[in-house]
């Protein structure tokens, strides 16, 4: 894949007039160390975007948003990593090159050729379905589900041939080898020649750009799984794909909201109603990557489920996984069917646009499916309704909306807010409702509140320096540092080191801890550190150098008492000089001894 080298990253941060840029969107006044300004990612009257003059990172107290000037032309044009790069270059007035190591190149000629193939072949299946006798009953079915013609073009969909020996002598024929076809994850694992798709109706499976990367298919008759969906292959990862996401693109932008919905049918429902905005998972359930890559184009998103149980306990998770990305989230309960699908075929186009103007906000809705699935009569009933809430409110950014939730909680369920914060706050110091997706790496986490520790400033520090490859920092031992966010730091720090990418947010990007990137966008816009920051390197410095001493002080006691055991003397003298220098160190460093 071509990327941005390091070197022209920083070339062109260093040549970027940053605080121009941020005030194309805010209007900025100098306080201090920071300049502050309304943020323009959510709606306030005082300001709490604030812009650090040391490092040029924005960072907003209210929803808690923050990043470089990248992610800040990321966010408020939406916009790729790589076309804000090139924004940025532009007005730099940098070249931009993008690099091609040698296997890069090789892996690109891959997925170049597999997406020929998928292009070819989605072509060919539209062909069968429009064309070809034999896709005239599914071209039927669609037409009969209310599925327009324009429609059927514009997702490209077709037909697989009925015939099990069709597809690998077609594609043997255009000169594709077994090999590659092995890989192109249209043939059975255990026999190359035996397609997955066979008389189905097809629907093509396109990335952001439009480009098709897999296929789902529906079968027509009972015989065989209703679906089957492609496998991963170089260019599918399923929980980065939404189908519909190239053809929504446009009206998702515009109407700054996206509808997510169940499956194929249902999105072309939606389309066919006018509501071209739908986008669905491909049945799997809605997955961080998915929620990101929505929120990267709208704030808002409408989440349409079946009505029954497996559909509504779909919507709960997917409440708090679009919230915890920052989407203003709203549930869509569709009334007389199961799902749009149903509703367009029965009661046609007009009646389900007028059906999806009812949304209810994801809080309550939460609300609602709690009181329902307990019986909140009873004090115990009370508590289980509550603790359902607790991933939701966890989602939650804002401490304020936390706030207010709690409280409509409080009424709702006849108890007082201050009870229900304490179970969250008992529950959260627990741990014990967390359901933290492990593929879902990076959720934001609700409140950053928690315990800031020395080495924590410290290593923000580091990271805030104009040197924060210091090699007595890289060459730190993690073990020796207990909080675990000032390890991830770490981590990131030597990450970032190995890449040579040595700006700020490049070196947070390799940081999968939202809580430590937070603290660090926090105490760097607080203006807290501007003044004493060598100072606190310095002392973290020697903090760690006296903890390495007594560690290892306490080794050579050990090994001490073992070799008086063997009564070896002249070891033992050599130890005992050792141990003596340390303690000449640790004298001056001013440390006492006792831990
Ligand atoms: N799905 C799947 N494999 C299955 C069944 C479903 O991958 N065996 C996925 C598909 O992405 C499907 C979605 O789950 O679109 C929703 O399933 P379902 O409601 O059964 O299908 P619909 O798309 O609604 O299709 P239809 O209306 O024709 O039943
Ligand atoms: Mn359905």
């Amino acid at each position: 894949m071509a990327r941005i080298p390091p070197q022209t990253r920083q070339e062109i941060l260093d040549k970027t007039d940053y605080l121009s840029i941020y005030q194309e969107h805010v209007r900025l006044q100098r306080k201090g160390a920071s300049y502050w300004g309304l943020c323009p990612f959510h709606s306030e009257k005082t300001p709490s975007f604030s812009v650090s003059a040391d490092t040029g990172l924005f960072y907003c107290f209210g929803c808690h948003k923050g990043g470089s000037v990248i992610q800040f032309l990321m966010d408020i044009d939406k916009l790729s990593y790589t076309e804000a790069m090139e924004e940025l270059a532009q007005r730099a007035g940098v070249t931009v090159h993008f690099e091609e190591s040698e296997k890069a190149g090789e892996a690109e000629r891959e997925r170049q050729a597999l997406l020929e193939l998928y292009d070819r072949l989605s072509r060919t299946f539209h062909w069968f379905l429009m064309q070809h006798p034999s896709g005239h009953r599914a071209l039927e079915i669609l037409q009969k589900r209310g599925i327009p013609d324009d429609l059927i073009e514009r997702f490209s969909l077709g037909y697989a041939p009925a015939s099990r020996s069709w597809l690998f002598s077609f594609l043997k024929a255009k000169g594709y080898s077994d090999n590659f076809l092995k890989r192109s994850g249209l043939f059975s694992r255990n026999d190359v020649a035996w397609p997955l798709f066979a008389d189905r109706i097809m629907f093509p499976i396109s990335d952001a750009k439009g480009r098709i990367i897999a296929f789902g298919g529906r079968a027509m008759d009972q015989d065989g799984p209703k679906y089957i969906n492609s496998p991963e292959t170089a260019l599918f990862r399923k929980q980065d794909t939404l189908f519909a996401f190239a053809q929504a693109l446009e009206s998702i932008k515009k109407t700054d909201e996206a509808i997510v919905c169940e499956g194929y049918m249902d999105v072309l429902s939606f389309h066919a109603a006018g509501l071209t905005n739908a986008v669905a998972p491909l049945g799997t359930a809605f997955t961080s990557y998915q929620a990101m890559a929505l929120r990267r184009k709208a704030s808002k998103v409408v989440l349409c489920f079946d009505t029954d149980e497996a559909g509504l306990r779909a919507a709960e998770r997917a409440c708090s996984i679009a919230t915890a990305v920052g989407l203003e989230t709203s549930v869509l309960l569709l009334e007389g069917g199961k799902d749009a699908s149903e509703i367009l075929e029965r009661q046609g186009a007009g009646e389900l646009t007028r059906m999806a103007k009812n949304t209810i906000n994801s809080g309550l809705f939460l609300l609602t499916r709690a009181s329902q699935l307990f019986d909140i009569s009873t004090m115990e009933g009370k508590a289980k309704a509550v603790a359902f809430l607790f991933p939701f409110l966890d989602a939650m950014d804002s401490d304020v909306r936390r706030q207010e939730y709690m409280k409509e909680i409080a009424r709702t369920l006849g108890v007082s807010a201050h009870a229900v914060e304490m179970d969250y706050a008992k529950a959260k110091a627990s741990g014990s409702y967390h359901q933290r997706d492990s593929a879902n790496p990076s959720v934001p986490m609700g409140s950053s509140g928690s315990a800031r520790t020395a080495d924590l400033v410290f290593i923000a520090a580091v990271i805030l320096s104009n040197n924060p490859f210091l090699p007595s920092v890289l060459q730190l031992d993690s073990e020796d540092i207990e909080d675990a966010r000032a390890k991830d730091l770490i981590a990131a720090l030597k990450e970032a080191e190995k890449e040579g990418i040595r700006d700020i947010e490049g070196i947070l990007s390799f940081c999968p801890d939202d809580a430590a990137v937070r603290f660090v966008h926090e105490i760097d816009a607080s203006g807290e550190l501007s003044e004493g920051l060598e100072k606190i390197i310095e002392d973290g410095l020697a903090r760690k150098r006296k903890k390495a001493l007594e560690k290892e002080r306490s080794r050579l006691v050990a090994s001490l008492q073992a070799k008086c055991a063997d009564e070896d003397r002249m070891q033992e003298k050599s130890i005992l000089e050792k141990i003596m220098r340390i303690d000449e160190e640790l004298k001056k460093t001013g440390g006492d001894l006792d831990e």
